[in-house]
């Protein structure tokens, strides 16, 4: 709890159009579903800042809009205020993680940082979110379902804790 006494929680992938922005607009919504937006924090940011100020892929909104989902986040890059802003940072893949874990300055804080598989339910044989970039609509889609999965368990884990 800091940001405005709320629970603060950033998706971080590598681009910030794809995978984090999805997550992002999921959490969103299924908080609001759940009546507890007010209390969250939510927001994305990519590693790379190829991206910076950019919508999410077409692709990604696309899919999203077939799937009852508003993408509409601007893409910033992740910096190492974010370890101190947000409660939970949750990162798609071990790339992520490293890279993240590079950009630390302090090892303590690398306790807010958590695969997103943590919170995997259906799909607790995957390992990692993949980067759908150079996949096709079927790999979109699978992300869709993966981020769905893992956003009802970060919000099951936070109201039982
Ligand atoms: P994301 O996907 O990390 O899920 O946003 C990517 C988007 C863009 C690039 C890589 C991954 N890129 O190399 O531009």
């Amino acid at each position: 709890m800091d940001l405005f006494n709320k629970t603060s929680i950033l998706f971080v992938c590598l681009g910030n159009i794809c995978r984090s922005p999805a997550a992002e607009g999921i959490l969103k919504q299924k908080a609001e579903q759940r009546r507890i937006s007010d209390k969250l924090f939510i927001d994305s940011a990519g590693i790379g800042s190829w991206h910076v100020g950019q919508l999410p892929d077409s692709r990604m909104r696309q899919c999203g809009k077939q799937n009852g989902y508003d993408f509409s986040s601007r893409a910033r890059q992740f910096n190492k205020k974010d370890f101190e802003l947000f409660d939970y940072i949750i990162v798609m893949d071990e790339e992520n993680y490293h890279d993240v874990k590079l950009r630390c300055p302090d090892r303590q804080l690398m306790q807010k940082v958590h695969y997103i598989k943590e919170y995997f339910n259906k799909y607790k044989k995957e390992n990692i979110v993949p980067d759908p970039y150079y996949g096709d609509m079927a790999d979109f889609q699978f992300v869709i379902n993966l981020l769905e999965d893992a956003c009802e368990g970060i919000l099951n884990d936070l109201l039982t804790h």
